[in-house]
């Protein structure tokens, strides 16, 4: 796979990482579904354009040189449902100091290379520095093989098991001093 790099998404990266985006929907999550899927269509607005969020991707290099995104990873400000979220829940995380990491997402012939770590990583660096959050919550499917183990290998505080529910809910809370100080490298010192 050779060097892999861990960025801030530009305009250049968007039809890359919807592409990466569109392959892990397809293979892990049951294909595109407009009610939740819909930043897909609009990667500039949601995760380029509007205040306090932001898309990192890892880019590889494909055999005739060109860039390929490999994983994403986005920030947002924390706006939860509810329903299906439960109202304490909602409560406890919409608020401005709290962001949502999504779209933590690693094409199937990339995985099992750190890619995840390294993406989860930076974006929590800037969430709490650029972006000016306090907590970064995060909730996952824990029905997608490799999911809840990957984030339990992490500095992860879990929030709420919502099992059994239509989607294998886990919330969690990263623990960002930790995972900085275990992964703290700044990707542009790498
Ligand atoms: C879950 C996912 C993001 C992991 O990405 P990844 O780049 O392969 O993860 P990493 O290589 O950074 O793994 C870090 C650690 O997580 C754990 N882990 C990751 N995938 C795992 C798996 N399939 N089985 C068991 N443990 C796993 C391991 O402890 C791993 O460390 P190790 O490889 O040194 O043992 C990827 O499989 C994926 O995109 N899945 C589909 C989408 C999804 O469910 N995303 C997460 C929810 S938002």
């Amino acid at each position: 796979m050779g060097e892999v790099q861990i960025r801030p998404a530009t305009a250049a990266d968007l039809a890359g990482a919807a592409a990466c985006m569109r392959e892990v929907l397809e293979t892990d999550l049951g294909g595109y579904t407009e009610r939740w899927h819909q930043d897909l269509d609009e990667l500039e607005a949601t995760y380029l354009q509007a205040p306090r969020a932001a898309l990192f991707v890892a880019v590889g290099t494909s055999g005739d040189g060109e860039e390929v995104v490999l994983a994403t990873t986005a920030v947002r400000p924390c706006l939860l449902a509810s329903p299906p979220n439960p109202a304490w829940l909602a409560g406890r995380y919409n608020r401005p100091d709290v962001c949502q990491l999504v779209r933590v997402w690693v094409r199937p012939r990339a995985r099992r290379r750190g890619l995840a770590r390294r993406l989860v990583a930076e974006a929590a660096r800037w969430a709490t520095g650029a972006g000016g959050y306090g907590t970064v919550y995060l909730h996952t499917d824990t029905g997608v093989p490799g999911a809840e183990a990957f984030w339990r290998s992490m500095p992860t505080v879990e929030v709420l098991d919502a099992r059994p529910d239509p989607w294998n809910t886990v919330h969690f809370e990263l623990e960002v001093p930790k995972l900085l100080t275990l992964h703290g490298e700044p990707e542009a010192l790498r």
